[in-house]
């Protein structure tokens, strides 16, 4: 059964209905699924604790939803295409029925290393069908799964293996992206030096790299599953238990885990799916993210794999070997839903039409486009010359932290207008706040977005820190969920997302805490300080600009940029590499010592004129130098 949405007035009738009556409605979606135990109650919900519980003492587990819900129905229907890195390596293509098989095998290797309910495990793999079934895998047996995106440095990785307590790792030998062949298992076998809790490490074999394998520890993925049977049963999960833990940056010191539990996020996952993209049996599915992320966690792996959708699952990058590649694998296999990132289309747009003429790109219905901003430019592009004017961008606003889409055009059905996500999906109840935390009604407003009422997918909780996640998200404006982001409701009630309001910057789609870069940048020995925001750069959304008190020794400016980019490299990964490092002499302190960021964005986006009072800076002579100084 499939709570699809249709019209418009489909739309409004069900909105009204999930915030009338939210308990009833959102029973009417879980019902639609296979739980072992029915629910004694939808909600209890205290957003001071934060205490949340959907679906209570439901008993289930996900991936009889996915696996056995579909086996007899779908069976033979592609669940997962894979389109390797390489156009002419053959991809593999695997059938609602395959996909049971190999999970339930490989959930049986994952018993047979004594991996038990409520055991943590990281998955650190490339994208192959194997960190699906990983995922999988993992929720079959009731472990919880932490997957780190594989371009993460073994400092980031032992990090998140540390503060989950891992006890098993899944990864490669090497990657494969674009013309790079990237050695992962060396990564891994540096991060398992500063960590205690990894009893073992199963390696799947992707690169053919020449790796370590240490005895006792380490055991290659293909032999693990040597004559293992593929019967398996589902452990029993509680609606509230946890399903997985996925690190994301914030505006304070390290990543923190976000967690999401089985019940709730399996009920919003495909119903946000379904409805978002207004997927339709048979249809073939694209999101290009990695499962690294929430987006890939969401929609290639869990919502689509509900609703019983083939999913495409692309392992390189989208201008390897050209920046046609995305174009000539949606004509390959005929994709009909297409979803992806600005800086991805920035990236591609900047190539020009020529990569696209190849391709008629006549199977597509639908294009999505989620992470940041999309700016009215890329917007028209993407609209002009991938969706041919004939479909529609369903620009989807979400978290890691909402564990679904909930702000976004349903494709199809709600009018959209360029870089506006539109409208709340049902159930999603949004509230716009002054900065006195007073709720902004009517249209035509502009303030913090805020949700007030409870959504199944929400995050529960930060792993092992309650606290912060009370103090990040509910503790900013009473009885409310503060997103970090600015938001405007024009004249017609539609959202139009604006940004972070806090310190963190978003890099090609890519959450990052300013606080985090500086604490890298800070490992180098010479630097005494730096300071670290974000400034409007034409592909990634917002670039990476630090400003660094450094001795410079007898090194020459260059070397120690160099030296510092290494650092950040070496301490997160290359993904926060800052785009542009000014050496200062001092950083605008107020005269309580608080860096005044305000004026150094102000610097970064050059817009100098306009700096705002200095005049309680400590030193005010430090702003001329650092306008001189600017890097362009
Ligand atoms: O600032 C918003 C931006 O990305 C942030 C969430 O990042 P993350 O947890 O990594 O999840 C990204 C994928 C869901 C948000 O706080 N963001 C995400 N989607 C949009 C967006 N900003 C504007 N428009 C969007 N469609």
């Amino acid at each position: 059964m499939s709570d699809r949405i249709h019209t418009l007035s489909g739309y409004f009738h069900e909105y009204q209905k999930s915030i009338a009556q939210p308990e009833e409605f959102w029973a009417r979606v879980a019902d639609s699924f296979h739980w072992k135990k029915r629910w004694d109650k939808v909600l209890e919900w205290d957003f001071d604790g934060p205490d949340v519980k959907w679906f209570q003492n439901a008993k289930l587990n996900i991936t009889e939803n996915i696996l056995e819900r579909h086996l007899y129905t779908l069976g033979d229907r592609p669940a997962i295409i894979w389109e390797p890195n390489e156009p002419d390596e053959e991809g593999r293509t695997l059938t609602y029925k395959e996909l049971y098989l190999e999970v339930c095998r490989f959930a049986n290797v994952l018993l047979g290393k004594g991996v038990k309910k409520g055991d943590k495990v990281i998955i650190y793999m490339p994208m192959v069908p194997e960190a699906a079934i990983a995922m999988l895998a993992c929720a079959r047996v009731g472990a919880v799964h932490s997957v780190v995106f594989a371009g993460f440095s073994s400092t980031s990785l032992s990090d998140r293996i540390n503060d989950c307590e891992a006890k098993m790792v899944l990864t490669s030998d090497g990657n494969f992206r674009g013309s790079k062949s990237i050695p992962v298992k060396a990564v891994v076998d540096e991060a398992l030096e500063k960590t205690s809790t990894v009893e073992s490490v199963i390696v799947y074999q992707r690169t053919k790299t020449e790796v370590d394998m240490k005895s006792g520890r380490d055991y290659w993925w293909h032999e693990s599953l040597e004559g293992v049977s593929a019967e398996n049963e589902a452990a029993e999960m509680d609606s509230e238990d946890l399903l997985f833990i996925l690190y994301t940056s914030g505006s304070t010191g390290k990543p923190k885990g976000v967690v999401h539990t089985c019940g709730g996020y399996m009920v919003y996952s495909k119903y946000s799916f379904e409805n978002v993209f207004q997927y339709s049996p048979g249809d073939v599915y694209w999101c290009t993210a990695d499962i690294g992320w929430i987006t890939g966690h969401s929609y290639i792996v869990y919502g689509p794999l509900l609703a019983g959708a083939t999913s495409i699952m692309f392992e390189g990058v989208p201008t390897y070997p050209d920046a046609g590649r995305f174009w000539s694998i949606v004509d390959k296999y005929k994709v009909n839903q297409f979803y992806t990132a600005p800086t991805a289309i920035r990236a591609l747009q900047a190539k020009g039409t020529d990569p696209i003429k190849p391709y008629s790109l006549k199977s597509l219905k639908v294009l999505g486009s989620v992470g940041e901003p999309i700016n009215e430019e890329a917007w028209h592009w993407y609209h002009t010359h991938i969706g041919k004017t004939r479909c529609p961008i369903v620009d989807t606003w979400w978290q890691t932290e909402t564990g679904g889409i909930m702000v976004s055009p349903l494709a199809g059905i709600t009018p959209t207008k360029p870089a506006y996500a539109t409208l709340p999906l049902p159930g999603v109840q949004l509230a716009i706040m002054d900065p006195e935390g007073n709720e902004l009604t009517g249209n035509s407003v502009e303030g913090n977005l805020c949700i007030k009422f409870p959504w199944p997918g929400m995050i529960r909780t930060t792993y092992g820190d309650h606290e912060r996640c009370k103090q990040t998200y509910f503790a900013t404006y009473k009885n409310h969920y503060f997103t970090g982001d600015g938001v405007k409701r024009d004249h017609d009630g539609y959202y139009r997302i604006l940004g972070r309001v806090d310190d963190v910057i978003n890099v090609s789609g890519h959450r990052m805490g300013t606080a985090e870069v500086e604490n890298a940048i800070n490992e180098h020995p010479l630097v005494v300080e730096s300071a670290v925001v974000g400034y409007p750069h034409q592909v990634k959304g917002q670039g990476i600009y630090a400003y660094v008190i450094c001795d410079m020794k007898n090194r020459t400016k260059e070397n120690l940029v160099g030296e510092i980019k290494d650092t950040v490299t070496k301490i997160i990964g290359p993904i926060a590499k800052p785009d542009k490092i000014q050496i200062v002499s001092g950083l605008p302190k107020t005269r309580s010592g608080k860096i005044m960021r305000r004026i150094l964005r102000k610097v970064a986006e050059g817009n100098m004129d306009n700096l705002g009072d200095t005049s309680t800076l400590l030193d005010p002579e430090v702003v001329e130098q650092i306008i001189e100084g600017r890097v362009e």
